[in-house]
């Protein structure tokens, strides 16, 4: 039986600078020849996909929010990230579960019991091997994003404060999964740190 791959994950506020960082620590895995897929969520499949078009632009209650992020989640371990692991390839997955204590728990205040209920549904045998968190101060996030927001994004800034303290609360608790990173600090300098990482990571 193969080994199973090894499942990364990032995080961070809107407005972090995680998009750009993703695809620096693809492009090391890939000039490495680690064997991977990449996905996000909500998203990576279809039917993920869809859910995902509904959660950013559709009103619904944070409870449905929630209950569709799993729903997304179900899909996209089920037909990406689990069969990936299995096969001994990495993940590289953007959000997962921390991002459902951070925005649903934290940002929208429902109990923290919920997730930990859901997660345990969804993914009793499973949980990153790394997490790396991108962390900006909410103003700094604010301004770096565009005009053109969608549900999340648009929310006030006491949201985003708590997504922010939420998403260091889960680092605090669990500082060997989590790699913090300062992400005020220049883009390139943050990139030749994450290339450096994973030319070695795992
Ligand atoms: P993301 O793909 O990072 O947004 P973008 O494409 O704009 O960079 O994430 C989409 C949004 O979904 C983001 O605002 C955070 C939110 N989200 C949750 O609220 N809970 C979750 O469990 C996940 C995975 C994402």
């Amino acid at each position: 039986m193969k080994q199973r791959g090894k499942f990364i994950t990032l995080e961070g506020v809107d407005g972090a600078g995680k998009s750009t960082q993703f695809q620096v620590i693809a492009d090391t895995l890939q000039q490495r020849g680690v064997s991977f897929v990449t996905t996000r969520e909500p998203g990576g499949t279809p039917t993920a996909e869809s859910i995902r078009e509904i959660l950013l632009h559709q009103p619904m209650s944070a409870k449905s929010e929630l209950l569709m992020m799993f729903a997304a989640r179900e899909e996209n371990l089920q037909n990406i990230v689990r069969p990936a692991l299995k096969e001994g390839k990495w993940v590289l997955c953007d959000r997962f579960t921390d991002a459902s204590y951070a925005y649903q728990a934290a940002g929208r205040m429902l109990p923290k019991e919920w997730v930990d209920m859901l997660a345990d549904f969804v993914h009793p045998d499973l949980k990153p091997d790394l997490t790396v968190l991108f962390d900006i101060p909410t103003d700094e996030a604010l301004k770096r994003l565009s005009e053109d927001r969608d549900r999340f994004e648009s929310e006030d800034r006491l949201f985003r404060e708590r997504v922010r303290l939420g998403y260091l609360e889960l680092a605090k608790q669990e500082p060997e999964r989590f790699l913090v990173i300062d992400a005020t600090r220049p883009k390139e300098k943050i990139s030749k740190e994450l290339r450096e990482m994973f030319q070695t990571w795992g």
